[in-house]
């Protein structure tokens, strides 16, 4: 008989499990008649700073818009000159070069150690730069040997944390507070997702915080006065509320996560699948398990006959996409053929263990 498909992601099930809170957050809100602002995003920037560590967390309205406003209020504090020049890991989804671009600087793309920036890739970089932001990708943190490489050399710092929400450094640190400000996002299929569009920025620093939340909100200071030039980026209460209901599942959620890609790393021995080393299973959320193979399209076409869903993160890298033609001529190698050769395989908190040998089984038969 013929098993049920095991799908990549069912955002279905997985945010069934909150129905009748998330209900009851929409009859709350109905019935109070505030529908901007208000208790529940104050209450969510409360709860997920606390769950970070920071001192302080703005709700945005998505994760994009969470780094852009970042930058902008860094050129209005004066932290940033205009047009400054930000390093940035060509292996990365294309909103992080977009935030840059949006926020009027320069993305000045370095290729990536196997999958992320290190220390040793800033060593060697001969390029001048006058920031950095890096990417926390699949979830895995950027090392700490990165961020000690930037205070040695009095350069700030930015994480995109879009995919690594709960992960902690070898310190205990969570992500979230680590960089100088980081930028979440909450898109439905993120460890803590939304059932919407929202985002965050957490950071430790007090100024940086309120020009963040001024920029977020029209660049006002107060309901006539607008002195800087802002954007309409606010968190919905509504996704406020749902992701209320949801943080306080983040950490086990993670945990299956990282359960099963030790599992994972235990049990898939194939020639031709390859895994990335060892390290890849610390300091990691866990939002995406890759895997590298040749001529991916059979192997997916194979996993999708036997009835597993997989996924492609991602399959153009942003130095090629059309949309940022001055970076086109550029080559990156790593970046490439991990774009060209990346599968990822199921990892969501809600695989049954049966699921689980189904998948790997069908992987070593390959
Ligand atoms: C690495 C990375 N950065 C930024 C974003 C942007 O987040 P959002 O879609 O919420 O704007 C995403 C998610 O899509 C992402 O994966």
């Amino acid at each position: 008989m013929n098993q049920p498909y095991i799908p990549y992601l069912d955002l279905k099930p997985l945010n069934d499990r909150f129905k009748e809170q998330d209900l009851n957050v929409f009859e709350q809100i109905h019935a109070s008649g505030r529908f901007i602002g208000g208790d529940w995003v104050g209450d969510f920037e409360n709860k997920f700073g606390v769950y970070c560590g920071a001192s302080n967390c703005i709700g945005t309205g998505n994760g994009l818009d969470a780094l852009t406003i970042i930058l902008k209020s860094e050129i209005a504090l004066g932290n940033l000159p205009k047009n400054a020049r930000i390093l940035v890991p060509a292996h990365t989804y294309i909103a992080t070069f977009l935030s840059i671009i949006h926020a009027g600087l320069q993305p000045i793309p370095v290729d990536v150690e196997e999958l992320i920036l290190t220390a040793s890739v800033l060593e060697k970089t001969t390029i001048s730069y006058d920031a950095i932001v890096v990417v926390d990708i699949y979830g895995k943190l950027v090392e700490d040997e990165v961020y000690a490489f930037a205070k040695a050399n009095n350069i700030n710092i930015y994480c995109d944390t879009a995919q690594s929400h709960g992960a902690t450094n070898n310190s205990g640190i969570k992500s979230g507070n680590i960089a100088r400000a980081s930028a979440f996002s909450f898109y439905p299929t993120k460890n803590l997702g939304a059932i919407g569009d929202a985002g965050a920025i957490t950071t430790n620093d007090l100024e940086l915080a309120n020009m963040c939340r001024k920029i977020a909100n029209y660049g006002r200071d107060s309901r006539f006065v607008n002195d800087v030039l802002g954007v309409n980026s606010r968190l919905d209460p509504l996704q406020a509320g749902f992701l209320i209901n949801r943080l306080p599942f983040l950490d086990s959620d993670n945990n299956r996560r990282n359960e099963i890609a030790k599992y994972y790393y235990d049990s898939l021995k194939n020639e031709k699948v390859r895994l990335l080393d060892n390290d890849f299973l610390s300091n990691n959320a866990m939002h995406v398990f890759p895997v590298c193979v040749q001529n991916r399209r059979v192997f997916i076409d194979y996993l999708d006959h036997i009835g597993i869903g997989t996924s492609i993160h991602y399959e153009v890298p942003p130095h090629h996409q059309k949309a940022l033609e001055q970076f086109n001529k550029l080559s990156f190698p790593i970046t490439e053929e991990f774009h060209r050769t990346e599968v990822s395989l199921p990892c969501h908190p809600l695989l049954t263990d049966d699921q689980l040998e189904r998948i790997v089984s069908a992987v070593n038969a390959y």
